[in-house]
């Protein structure tokens, strides 16, 4: 029997919509031909970028948008990227040994907040810990976030046409020390993010969120030494907010990103799931050093990861990949699963925006399309900034050597004022599912929508050919209380109620 059992009298409380976040880093092309076409293109645009894709992007009210990195960001140097567009320098990006790509620093801070301001997300800075200096990083907090007339810095942002401070909160400093930024110990990391947080005091630092680089995947070893590192001093001149972990679902079985079996299927969600365990194993270990719980884990790169090529541009776009609905299921199982922990996530960030891993969007030229992935953020978006519902799965599980038992059932629930939405994927690849709702502390009775998103082939993608081949149907629904739904077979399902009162 399936079921789900909403208990309203139990919460890990309200779910931050900063785990709704987006990543968009100078690779490939996220930005260039993705998310900025430039003013003079014949690309519909506002000031520059993608207006379509602006227009989408705006409709999933994302929270908070990273960037200019990922590996980039460890030799950024944003006095490239502010002053006059024609005179930036254009220097040869992170990536170059992979695709040969110069960096052109069109989009800057400027324009970045710029796109933020667009969509309403607050913007996330990923700044350099390898190759710059702490002052440099405490010169662009002062460039981005002090008041014109103030400082020689902040003038010289009212004067690139920014009088007001950008007021960047969230501050990630350093971004895989572990690998491309600087190969460091966690002890060095650790260090370092002290020496130069240290560095940002005299700007008041008191509505700075500073982030420290976590673990890659299941590192723990790393999590372990990084925080008994960080935790030897007593005192922090500026405390950290949180520490970051970066999970990508590899698949290793040599397919690409569009065709699988049901092999294929099911180990993609083994490892979707998995990220229970990075999340909680990392927890654990913070809890030894940070036993209030201070410190939130940011989960600032996460999707799936599969052999690229398969996207529009055939491979000139690095990472570049076609979504359909296995990915779509791997971002309904993941966001639900930190809904239901968003007591510990602080903030996530997929990875990435566009034209990348896991991306919700595909553009280039006039062409643009939605991917499966857009529509699951689009779909769960209501829980941002809802009353977290302690819901309980019982539904058959699968068991695969090295993973936890997987439910082929997942789900999470929120509630704001009396709008009750639930999430639910069926991860099983053949079968519908009626799935019983039950509650405890309150009746699941109300009218509203149920949402599905499904495709009778789970690989059909969203082509520029073929842009709607998946989208979601929605319906109106009465519910009772104690009701049987009934989920399709490899579907993504919401269901949005307006509870009667009791
Ligand atoms: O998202 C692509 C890359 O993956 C990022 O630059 C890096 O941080 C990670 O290894």
């Amino acid at each position: 029997m399936n079921k789900i059992t909403l208990n309203f009298n139990q919460s890990k409380g309200i779910i931050a919509p900063e785990i709704y976040g987006h990543f968009s880093e100078h690779i490939g092309g996220v930005f260039y031909d993705g998310l900025w076409v430039g003013e003079d293109s014949k690309v519909e645009n506002i000031r520059g970028f993608r207006k379509s894709l602006v227009d989408s992007f705006k409709k999933i009210a994302p929270p908070v948008l990273r960037w200019p990195g990922g590996c980039f960001a460890e030799i950024y140097d944003w006095r490239d990227g502010i002053g006059p567009r024609e005179k930036r320098p254009r220097r040869v990006n992170w990536w170059y040994y992979c695709d040969g790509r110069v960096e052109s620093n069109q989009v800057g801070t400027h324009e970045f907040m710029d796109l933020c301001g667009m969509v309403g997300a607050k913007p996330y800075i990923a700044a350099n810990m390898t190759s710059v200096s702490p002052l440099h990083v405490r010169d662009w907090i002062e460039y981005c976030n002090f008041p014109a007339g103030l400082t020689t810095l902040s003038d010289e942002r009212a004067a690139n046409g920014s009088p007001d401070p950008f007021n960047v909160q969230y501050w990630g400093i350093g971004n895989e020390n572990w690998g491309g930024g600087g190969q460091m110990t966690p002890e060095r990391c650790a260090d370092e993010f002290i020496r130069y947080t240290t560095i940002c005091r005299s700007l008041g630092t008191k509505d700075l969120k500073f982030i420290m680089c976590g673990a890659n995947a299941h590192d723990l070893e790393w999590t372990r030494r990084l925080m008994k590192q960080w935790s030897s001093r007593t005192f922090h001149e500026t405390p950290a907010w949180g520490v970051s972990v970066h999970y990508y679902t590899f698949a290793l079985n040599g397919k690409d990103d569009v065709n699988f079996d049901e092999a294929g299927w099911y180990e993609e969600l083994f490892k979707a799931d998995y990220m229970r365990r990075i999340v909680d194993d990392h927890r654990e270990i913070m809890d030894e050093y940070d036993p209030e719980r201070q410190l939130k884990v940011v989960v600032d790169e996460w999707g799936n990861w599969h052999i690229d090529g398969t996207g529009p541009s055939k491979g000139y776009n690095l990472f570049e990949q076609q979504s359909n609905i296995r990915d779509a299921m791997v971002a309904a199982i993941t966001l639900n699963f930190f809904n239901n922990r968003c007591d510990v996530v602080g903030m996530a960030n997929v990875a990435q925006l566009c034209n990348n891993l896991h991306s919700l969007y595909l553009a280039g030229g006039e062409n643009f399309v939605e991917t499966p992935n857009y529509h699951v953020f689009a779909m769960f978006k209501d829980h941002q900034g809802g009353k977290h519902v302690e819901t309980a799965v019982t539904a058959p599980e699968l068991e695969k050597e090295g993973f936890d038992n997987l439910s082929t059932l997942s789900a999470s629930s929120s509630l704001k004022g009396d709008t009750l939405t639930i999430t639910l994927g069926n991860l099983d690849l053949a079968a519908s599912k009626d799935v019983k709702l039950e509650s405890i502390g309150r009746t699941i009775k109300g009218q509203g929508t149920m949402t599905i998103l499904t495709a009778d082939d789970p690989m059909t993608c969203n082509t520029f050919e073929n842009p709607f081949a998946v989208l979601p149907t929605e319906k109106s629904i009465t519910l009772h209380g104690d009701d049987t739904i009934t989920l399709p077979p490899h579907a993504i399902v919401k269901l949005s109620i307006k509870l009667d009162a009791e």
